[in-house]
């Protein structure tokens, strides 16, 4: 659908319907092909903004999936970078994606729910790409107060958002459309498929993650367009 080595559209349906975590063991083998896996070429302007090569000891790589936010980590880090999905299939397509990476540092993948976090104190850079809409409203603040526990105090938490796109928008009407399918699947197919767009967005997760704890620093026209309006932001674990 998306790439001649891409799911096709059955699969994709067929993935929706089943769980968030069976929906993407299935589309593990293919993801890579899919505009959902983080472009490399993006991440890009988001690592000089986490540090110089080596400067970091220990980086956190929230719902890793092929290990996008990993890749990019990688250099920056000297101890240690950890991926977190709850999907095998991702997990492992990651463990392979990544085997060619250099030795150090080494890196490590836990198979894990991103709000039962097992870390206390242990990073210095969390990062989220990609899958802030896998996490329900109501369970934001769970989800911010995990990161905090698993970073140092001054560790930081990078993740891209966006403000609210005008109502006048085709954007957020297709982000509406979407939500509203993805609420009635869910309403009458279980178990739930968790993907909703327009969520963390700014300012409502700025004032978030201060509420836990954060100072938040907003980085605008870090992207080329298309993706111009996307901001990366940096949110660091005051002592
Ligand atoms: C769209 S992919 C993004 C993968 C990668 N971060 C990227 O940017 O390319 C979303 C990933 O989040 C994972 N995921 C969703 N909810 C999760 C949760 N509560 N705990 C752990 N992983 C989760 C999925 O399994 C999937 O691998």
């Amino acid at each position: 659908m998306f790439h001649p080595q891409g799911p096709t559209f059955c699969e994709l349906a067929h993935q929706a319907l089943s769980s968030t975590e069976r929906g993407y063991d299935l589309l593990a083998p293919k993801f890579d092909y899919t505009p959902f896996r983080t472009p490399d070429s993006l991440l890009e302007f988001v690592a000089p903004r986490i540090g110089m090569p080596k400067s970091i000891d220990a980086g956190l790589d929230l719902c890793c999936g092929t290990g996008a936010g990993m890749k990019m980590l990688q250099p920056l880090c000297r101890e240690r970078v950890v991926g977190v999905d709850f999907s095998q299939g991702m997990l492992r397509v990651a463990r392979n994606t990544l085997a060619d990476v250099a030795a150090e540092p080494k890196l490590e993948f836990i198979h894990g729910d991103v709000l039962e976090l097992p870390f206390r104190n242990e990073f210095d850079i969390a990062v989220c790409f990609g899958a802030l809409g896998h996490i329900l409203p109501r369970d934001e603040s769970r989800f911010t107060q995990q990161i905090k526990q698993a970073l140092r105090p001054g560790g930081r938490f990078v993740f891209i958002t966006a403000s609210r796109p005008s109502r006048l928008s085709l954007v957020y009407w297709l982000a509406r459309g979407f939500n509203a399918a993805m609420y009635v699947r869910n309403t009458f197919v279980k178990p739930p498929f968790i993907m909703y767009y327009l969520t963390f967005l700014l300012p409502a997760a700025a004032k978030l993650l201060e509420e836990h704890g954060f100072r938040a620093i907003v980085h605008e026209n870090v992207f080329p367009k298309p993706f111009h309006q996307a901001c990366v932001v940096v949110a660091t674990r005051e002592a």
